[in-house]
Order: C-alpha cells, then structure tokens, then sequence
C-alpha cells in the first residue's frame, strides 16, 4: 500500500499558505493519491466549534492552549490517524508548530507546558511508545509581519489574532523560526514575499527533493 504522508502548511496571518493548500491537493490528485484536506483548530464538528470559541472569545493563554490541543486530539484520532492509516495523503492548514509560534511565542505561554501537551496529544494509539506524531514535512511560508499586516488589511474582518498588532506577528515568526532551527529536517521554509507562481514553484520543489512528486 501507499504509504501515508502528512504535509502541515503554517505562517503567520496573510503569508498566503492557504491557497497552495487545494493548489497541492490538485497537483496529487491529479498524480494518482488521494488527499484529505483539513486545518486547525478544526477539521472534525467537535474541533470546528472549538475553533469558533477559541478565535472569537477572550480566554486566558492556558485555557487557549488546551482548547488548541484539545481540538488537535480530537482531530488527530478522527481524522488524520485513519487517513494515514488508509495511506493518504494529509493536507493540514496549521498544526502544532501554530500553537507554539502563537501561544508560546506570541502570547508568552510556557513552552515546557505546550511540548508536555504536544506529547499527550500527539502520542496516538499504533505509535512506537516514546514517538509522536509529527508532520513528515512543514511547509513554512515565511512573510516579513509589515507585509502580512498590509495584505491582511485589505482582505477582511479581522478575528481574535488577526487584529493583534504587527510585534505579536513578529514574536510569532520568530517562533515558527525556532521550531525549524529545532527540527530542520521536517521543514522547509518558504520564501512568501515572492510572487505567486514563485511561491508555487518552491512548494513543488520542497516534495520533489523528498521524492513524493514525481
Ligand atoms: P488560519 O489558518 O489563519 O485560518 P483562516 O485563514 O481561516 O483565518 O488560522 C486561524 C488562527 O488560529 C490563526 O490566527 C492562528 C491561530 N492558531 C493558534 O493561535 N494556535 C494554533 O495552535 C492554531 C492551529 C491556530
């Protein structure tokens, strides 16, 4: 059988990751796999009215993180887990380095208590005892934070991170910086002030180098 292979897209707000999410979807459908296409907080209907709750409600940064992982595990068991299991192809619009770049970095948040949680949540049933589930690769669409501000402000009405002012945005980058600088080999930055097409061709090169577009 194929096997499975689960590809997260993060960046700050307005990096422009989402589009290239079903632009990738489409390009390995078209290659013969099939793809399920999800993002967090949300992806299952417990995990969508967590991420209603915890994008619109003021709520401390404890109770942010553990509605984050919460919805995480749910959709990590009900969603992601059996579709790598069936050997798709996982298409994740945010996943974990999220909630350490936003509620580690951006809002201050203890990282020691998120990387306890990420090893609760992510140590899921049929795993080797010790190993998590972890992305194979991350597609980080890196964005300097006055530029995202910018493309943000034009696009719509902001919700509860949106509106943060640009040195949150840059407290997060920073963080997404450290996740990488953490685990490079899972990672592949991606330049995001490029044009469209120039972005594209990066997202395509990041699977061509690991062998999963032909
Ligand atoms: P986003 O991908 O930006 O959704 P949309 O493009 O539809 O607005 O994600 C929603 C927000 O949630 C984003 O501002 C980042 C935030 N977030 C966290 O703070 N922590 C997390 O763990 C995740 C997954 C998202």
């Amino acid at each position: 059988m194929t096997q499975g292979l689960f590809i997260t897209f993060e960046g700050i707000d307005g990096a422009g990751k989402s589009s290239h999410v079903q632009a990738l979807a489409d390009a390995l459908r078209g290659r013969g796999r099939v793809v399920t296409v999800t993002r967090e907080p949300g992806g299952t209907p417990l995990a969508e009215q967590l991420r209603s709750l915890v994008l619109n409600d003021a709520m401390d940064p404890l109770t942010e993180a553990l509605l984050m992982f919460a919805a995480r595990r749910d959709h990590l068991l009900r969603v992601i887990e059996p579709a790598l299991a069936r050997g798709e192809v996982v298409l994740c619009d945010r996943f974990t380095d999220a909630t350490f770049a936003y509620q580690g970095h951006g809002r201050g948040f203890d990282r020691q208590v998120l990387a306890t949680l990420e090893c609760w949540v992510q140590g899921v049933p049929g795993l080797p005892a010790g190993t998590l589930r972890q992305p194979d690769l991350t597609l980080w669409f890196d964005l300097a934070p006055e530029v995202a501000a910018g493309r943000l402000a034009a696009a719509r009405a902001p919700d509860k991170f949106e509106s943060q002012p640009v040195e949150f945005f840059r407290r997060v980058a920073a963080g997404y910086a450290d996740r990488m600088a953490e685990q490079p080999a899972r990672f592949a930055r991606i330049a995001a002030d490029q044009a469209r097409d120039a972005v594209w061709s990066d997202v395509l090169a990041a699977l061509r180098q690991r062998g999963w577009l032909a």
